[in-house]
């Protein structure tokens, strides 16, 4: 009899700990795994499954995190599922019942409470499956239908105060990566109710992320089959899907609703971007779960600075993985009475780029363009380069270093990022 498999889920590793500790006495010896990047589950459970039973742990007792145990238990019905929650989800119970779950402990919970627990799990999953290893988990929640041969990776931008530039990023992010990776991206504008990824793009979308949840029956295939329906093309390449045109819209799009979105697109992309507005709202804490980084930004004025603070500390109560997150400061000059270097002895992690204020941005916003297919070779575009360096190709960013500089702005701006070294 083969050594039964567990699959740990939860942002905290303490319950794992306490898992470890009571399945040490078990015989067979099960292996447990743990996992505490909810947004990589997929990928753990096609690399490292199959496994005989999955453990949910709080974090999971939310709207979105019993979607994504719905999308999990669908496409892997023989794994068992057992939840672990601190309090009943504020869900329907209809949505736990999806989840396949064979049992509910209410944390903190005694060994003893655990082990019955456990031991009922496991037994029952030597009855789903006796002996046989759980078949297709290639197949796992995001499997790839386009021949991607993983899901795509997702970067969400975040920001404590409004004006930061998420939307500007993301426009250039999702062009940068495909530009020089050759490879698809998307931009998932969740800016519910004031999304202007389409209108700085000067796109026309003809629907919204608001149509793909009006198809009836729709079920996870479906969605990953024709959620590229719905999407709009900017001309160099990345497409968009839009926010609701009408903002009383947004109020029936829901968490679990995002969760599928995302999924979807990352089973039909290589990059998902995801755009945000500046609130720290379910929804966008639905794409955070999937995010695998999550750049939040400031600008260089002390309220934003500020609040980045609050808002890094709130992902820390929220256990939210720091070493996914990545700051960006933006629109930074000089002499406006704060400096880069005050700012990033606040940060210790350092940023990822620091990214000037530039005059080529509005002109690109005019046209329509992100600033790096416009103005590739501006201060702020190299700057971008270099801060996004670790997803785009070598050589990219080697003929980016190498290249002359255009702007004469620049200069100014490089003396100032001269004085105060920033962390890569
Ligand atoms: N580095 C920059 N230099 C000059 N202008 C910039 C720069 N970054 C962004 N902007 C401009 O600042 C304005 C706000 O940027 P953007 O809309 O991207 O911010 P946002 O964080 O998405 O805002 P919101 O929270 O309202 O969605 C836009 O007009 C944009 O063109
Ligand atoms: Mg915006």
């Amino acid at each position: 009899m083969r050594n039964p498999k567990i699959l740990v889920l939860d942002r905290n590793e303490t319950l794992a700990e306490q898992l470890e500790g009571i399945l040490s006495e078990f015989r067979p010896r099960p292996e447990v795994q743990s996992c505490s990047r909810i947004g990589a589950v997929g990928d753990i459970l096609t690399d490292e499954g199959p496994f005989d039973l999955l453990v949910a742990g709080p974090s999971l007792a939310t709207r979105s995190g019993l979607a994504r145990l719905e999308v999990i238990h669908d496409e892997l019905p023989n794994m068992v599922v057992l939840l672990a929650f601190a309090r009943r989800p504020d869900a329907a119970l209809r949505d736990i019942v999806r989840t396949g779950a064979v049992d509910l402990v209410q944390l903190p919970a005694d060994d003893d409470v655990l082990r019955e627990s456990l031991e009922r799990a496991l037994e029952l999953s030597r009855k789903v499956a006796p002996e046989a290893p759980v078949p297709a988990v290639a197949a796992a929640s995001t499997a790839a239908p386009s021949g991607l041969s993983r899901p795509g990776t997702v970067f969400t931008l975040s920001s404590a105060t409004g004006g930061c530039g998420k939307t500007f990023l993301a426009t250039n992010l999702a062009y940068l990566l495909t530009h020089h990776t050759g490879k698809r991206a998307c931009i998932v504008d969740l800016d519910l109710q004031f999304g202007e990824v389409s209108t700085a793009l000067r796109l026309r979308p003809r629907y919204t992320i608001y149509d793909v949840l009006q198809r009836e029956d729709t079920d996870e295939a479906d969605l990953r089959d024709h959620i590229e329906e719905y999407m709009v093309t900017h001309e160099t390449g990345f497409s968009v899907l839009a926010a609701p045109k009408d903002p009383s819209e947004a109020d029936r799009i829901d968490p679990p609703d995002v969760t599928r979105i995302i999924e979807a697109c990352r089973a039909r992309f290589d990059y998902v971007v995801v755009d945000t507005p500046a609130a720290l709202t379910e929804v966008v804490l639905a794409a955070f779960d999937l995010s695998d980084v999550l750049y939040t930004m400031a600008t260089l004025d002390l309220p934003s600075v500020r609040n980045m603070s609050v808002f890094l500390g709130t992902l820390e109560r929220l256990k939210i993985s720091s070493e996914n997150v990545k700051l960006i400061l933006n629109k930074a000059e000089t002499d406006v009475g704060i400096d880069v270097d005050q700012v990033t002895r606040l940060f210790p992690q350092g940023f990822s780029a620091v990214l000037p204020y530039a005059k080529e941005v509005s002109r690109s916003i005019n046209l329509g363009m992100p600033v790096a297919a416009s103005s590739p070779q501006s201060e702020v575009s190299r700057l971008m380069v270099k801060g996004f360096a670790d997803l785009l190709p070598d050589a990219v960013t080697a003929r980016m270093a190498s290249a002359p500089e255009a702007s004469a702005e620049g200069g100014r701006f490089k003396r100032l990022f001269r004085r105060a070294p920033v962390n890569a």
